[in-house]
């Protein structure tokens, strides 16, 4: 049999997840248990809160990705588990998993960086074309990454201050929408127009670095002021102006690296991919440029185990194994 079955493990911020994937993209189970509900009240993700819910569900959540994938341990090639970057305490919990997994049925254990996984969700669509330029947008992460090969990350761009999603979340909360924000500004933007035309960071020239700090804090700024003068904000409006200022600093900057480098695949992923402004602008752009665009299925696009055995298979086959020593790390070279 030579079929390559890996289970990975994912718990690098407030999801619980376990997946079982064949050969890198036949996904045979993929289990998400989200603690969304857990972190609302405190309108974020608390690291403490994160790691004790991974505590409770992590051996449960094994247990169902191997029941749903109809697998033992005996038919498993590798156990697989994202590294970093991530909440320290969280990432500690699976990947102390995946330790006492792959030294109980003597697997080799296969480390994943997290922004890895977040482009290789698109390998469970369909095969990675290359030269490609990925974009990963999430709550964490604002990343524009260039890939000649497999397995080859270069990052050419990333954000100085927010990740896009954080933005969107902390923009949701002065207008008074509930945690996570994203979708719902993306919602109330439909009924807006962009009147407040919010700054747009470009940087240096050349630069395809982000930022959002800017765009936020002159919402925040906005508001208080028109507050305070006891002038009506239109949420809607705001949102909309907001969104503007994002999507198109994101789709600009993306398609000129995308021409710079010479590259004909398109990547967006990470839960932010989600936005319906940015896929429309996207799809756009590419469709006039003769890009090929690719973004993952929603529920391979905000945090999953299925995107780290994708990534995994690649470096099963390239023998890439850790050793019992692995540890949770923020600070490694995808
Ligand atoms: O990838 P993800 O599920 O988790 C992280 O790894 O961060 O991304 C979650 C982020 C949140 O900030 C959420 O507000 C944002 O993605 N998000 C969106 C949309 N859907 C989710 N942001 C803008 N528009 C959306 N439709
Ligand atoms: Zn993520």
């Amino acid at each position: 049999n030579e079929d390559i079955v890996i289970l990975s493990i994912e718990t690098s911020c407030d999801e619980t997840a376990c997946s079982v994937i064949r050969n890198g993209n036949e996904v045979l189970s993929n289990i998400v248990v989200s603690q969304i509900d857990s972190h609302k009240r405190f309108g974020g993700v608390v690291p403490e809160v994160a790691s004790r819910h991974h505590v409770e569900t992590i051996t449960v959540v094994i247990e169902e990705a191997l029941e749903a994938a109809r697998m033992t341990p005996a038919d498993l090639s590798a156990v697989a588990v994202t590294e970093g970057p991530g909440l320290i305490g969280a990432l500690l919990i699976g990947i102390n998993a995946a330790k006492a997994f792959s030294f109980a049925h003597g697997l080799p254990l296969i480390p994943v960086h997290h922004i890895a996984g977040h482009v290789y969700a698109n390998q469970l669509d369909e095969e990675l074309r290359f030269p490609l330029m990925a974009l990963i947008v999430s709550g964490g992460h604002t990343e524009l990454i260039y890939m000649k090969d497999h397995l080859s990350f270069e990052v050419i761009g990333e954000t100085r201050d927010d990740a896009v999603g954080e933005a969107y979340d902390k923009v949701a909360r002065v207008i008074g929408l509930p945690y996570p924000g994203g979708p719902h500004v993306d919602r109330l933007s439909k009924e807006g127009h962009d009147i407040y035309e919010f700054p747009r960071a470009y940087l240096e020239p050349g630069s395809y670095d982000f930022s959002f700090s800017g765009v936020k804090s002159s919402v925040i700024n906005t508001l208080h002021n028109q507050r305070q003068k006891g002038q009506e904000v239109n949420a809607a409006d705001v949102a909309k102006s907001f969104q503007e200022s994002v999507v198109e600093v994101l789709t600009v900057k993306t398609l000129r690296a995308v021409k710079d480098y010479g590259v004909e695949n398109l990547i967006v992923a990470g839960g932010v991919a989600a936005n319906s402004g940015l896929r429309a602008r996207f799809e756009e752009k590419c469709q006039d440029e003769g890009i090929k665009l690719s973004v993952p299925q929603l529920k391979y696009c905000t945090d999953n185990a299925a995107m780290i055995g994708a990534v995994a298979y690649h470096l099963y086959k390239k023998g890439a194994f850790g050793t019992l020593e692995l540890n949770g790390r923020n600070t490694i070279d995808i």
